[in-house]
C-alpha cells in the first residue's frame, strides 16, 4: 500500500513511522524546517519512546520523507494530521491547517484516493468543511469521493506501543471508504472499531478526552472543596478510593498538554446551547482554574515580588509520567506565564525538556540542574510528577533548608522521605489548609 502523510508532528510522525515499520510504502509531507532537518539524521524533533529507534529501521526504506509527494506515486489514501489548535486567545479551534494540507494534495489527488482525517476537529468538520472542499478541487460529486474520518487516540510517550496496540476507530462516507481504511489500519493493529457515520467518529474521539478532562475536574473539585472544611483535599480522595472499587475519584492536579487543554472547546464549539454544554465548559474551566490557585499559593507565601525573591519551577513540560518533552498546552508554561505577568522572577528546570524549548519559553533562567534551580530560590514548585522527584528530591533536604523555603509539590510527586521537618511541602490538597 502507498500512503502519503501531511504533518509530521507528534501525531504524524509516530503514525508514519510505525505505519513504515508495518511495510506500508509512506510518504510523509512537513513545512517546519526543524522537523524536516531532525528526520535527516534519523531523529525525531520530541522525545517519544522508542521512535528514533523506529525511524533509522525505516528511514529511506518504507519510509519517505519528502518536500511534496512525488507525482509517479499511485497513493491508496492521504493521511491529514496537522494541528487543530485554539485560535490565540480564544476558546475556538482553528481549522485553517486543515484546508492547507488538502491544497498541499492537489497536485496528486484525483478524487479516487481516500483522504483520511487523523485530526481533532469539530463534530460535522469531515463532511462539512473537507468534503465540499474535496469536491471542489476536483470537480465530482460528494458520492464519488472517499473521505473517512479515523480519529487519534494514543497518549503522548506511549504512541509507539498504542499504535499497533488500541482499537482503532475508523468511519468513511460510504462503504468503500470504509473498506480501503480498513486494509490500512489493518496493517497496524489488530482492532478496529467501525463507527456508523463520520460524526460519530468525530465525537468519539471527543468524548475520550473529554471524559478525561471531567473526570480530572471531579477529583480537583473535590479537593478544593475538602480544604473548606479543613480536610486535606488529596488525602480524602486516596483513603475514599482505599480498598473501595465504587470509588475511583481522581488524584488532583494540572489537567493539560496539548489535546486536554482544547478537546472540550473543540467539542462544544459548535454543540447548540444546552446544560450538558454548559456542564462540559465549567468542568473544563474548573481545571484551568487550578493555574490561579498557584499563583494565589505563592503570593500567600512571599508576598508581592522582589529582586530578592526567585520561584524555582520544576516540571515545565505538560506530563511527567509517561515521560515528555512536550512543553505545549502545559499548565506549568501558563503558570510561569502568569507569574510573569504578576512580576515574579523565575528559575526553570525540567527533567525531559529540550534546553532549546526551555530556553526559547523565555519566562526565567533555564538550569539544567534542579539543585542549582533552588540554590536562590525562595520556593520550588515541582508542577509535573516525573518519576525522578522522588529519588532527587529525597537526597536534597540539606540543600534546602534554609529559613522560609517552602516547595508546593503540586502531584505528590517527592517521595515521604523527603519530608523533612527542616522544609515545609505543601501539595494541592493542603495548599490553603
Ligand atoms: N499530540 C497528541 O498526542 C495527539 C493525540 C491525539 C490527537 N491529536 C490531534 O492530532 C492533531 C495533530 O496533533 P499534533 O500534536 O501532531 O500537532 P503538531 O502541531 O505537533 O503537528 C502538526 C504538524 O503539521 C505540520 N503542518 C501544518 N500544516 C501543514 C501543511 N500544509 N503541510 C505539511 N505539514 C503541515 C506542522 O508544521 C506540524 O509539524 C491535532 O488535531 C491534535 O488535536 C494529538
Amino acid at each position: 500500500m502507498k500512503v502519503g502523510i501531511i504533518g509530521l508532528g507528534y501525531v504524524g510522525l509516530t503514525l508514519v513511522v510505525v505505519a513504515a515499520s508495518k511495510g506500508i510504502d509512506v510518504y510523509g509531507v512537513e513545512v517546519n524546517a526543524h522537523i524536516k532537518d531532525c528526520l535527516k539524521n534519523d531523529k525525531a524533533h520530541f522525545y517519544e519512546e522508542g521512535l528514533d529507534n523506529l525511524i533509522k529501521r525505516t528511514n529511506n526504506k518504507t519510509l519517505h520523507i519528502v518536500d511534496e509527494f512525488p507525482l509517479d506515486v499511485k497513493y491508496d489514501a492521504f493521511i491529514v494530521t496537522v494541528g487543530t489548535p485554539l485560535k490565540g486567545g480564544l476558546k475556538v479551534p482553528n481549522f485553517e491547517y486543515i484546508k492547507s494540507a488538502m491544497l498541499s494534495i492537489r497536485n496528486v489527488y484525483d478524487g479516487s484516493e481516500l483522504i483520511i482525517l487523523r485530526s481533532t476537529v469539530s463534530v460535522g468538520t469531515t463532511r462539512n468543511v473537507i468534503l465540499p472542499f474535496l469536491m471542489n478541487m476536483c470537480g465530482k460529486e460528494e458520492n464519488e469521493l472517499l473521505v473517512s474520518m479515523c480519529p487519534e487516540r494514543t497518549l503522548e510517550g506511549k504512541a509507539v506501543y498504542e499504535l499497533t496496540h488500541l482499537p482503532q476507530v475508523i468511519s468513511g462516507n460510504n462503504a468503500e471508504s470504509v473498506e480501503v481504511a480498513q486494509k490500512i489500519f489493518r496493517k497496524i493493529t489488530p482492532c478496529i472499531i467501525e463507527a456508523e457515520s463520520l460524526e460519530e467518529a468525530e465525537l468519539i474521539k471527543l468524548y475520550c478526552n473529554t471524559y478525561r478532562d471531567m473526570t480530572f475536574a471531579i477529583g480537583n473539585a473535590f479537593c478544593m472543596a475538602a480544604q473548606k472544611f479543613n480536610v486535606d483535599g488529596s488525602k480524602v480522595i486516596e483513603h475514599a478510593n482505599y480498598g473501595y472499587a465504587r470509588s475511583n475519584i481522581a488524584k488532583p492536579g494540572f489537567v493539560a498538554g496539548p489535546c486536554l487543554e482544547k478537546d472540550a472547546y473543540i467539542l462544544i464549539n459548535n454543540m447548540p446551547e444546552c446544560s450538558s454544554k454548559e456542564f462540559i465548559l465549567a468542568a473544563r474551566q474548573f481545571n484551568e482554574s487550578l493555574e490561579d490557585m498557584v499563583v494565589q499559593w505563592v503570593q500567600n507565601k512571599i508576598g508581592a515580588p522582589d529582586d530578592n525573591k526567585v520561584i524555582a519551577l520544576s516540571g515545565m513540560a505538560f506530563k511527567g509520567q509517561p515521560e515528555t518533552s512536550d512543553l505545549r498546552g502545559s499548565s506549568s508554561v501558563y503558570i510561569a506565564e502568569k507569574l510573569k505577568a504578576a512580576g515574579y522572577k523565575m528559575n526553570l528546570h525540567d527533567f525531559c525538556a529540550l534546553p532549546e524549548e526551555m530556553e526559547a519559553l523565555k519566562l526565567g533562567t533555564y538550569f539544567h540542574d534542579l539543585y542549582d534551580a533552588c540554590s536562590k530560590a525562595s520556593l520550588l514548585l515541582v508542577l509535573n510528577n516525573h518519576k525522578k522527584y522522588a529519588s532527587v528530591m529525597s537526597n536534597a533536604s540539606l540543600l534546602y533548608s534554609k529559613n522560609g523555603f517552602e516547595i508546593l509539590d503540586s502531584w505528590g510527586a517527592c517521595t515521604e522521605l523527603y519530608y523533612s521537618n527542616d522544609v515545609k511541602i505543601s501539595t494541592l490538597g493542603n495548599m490553603f489548609n
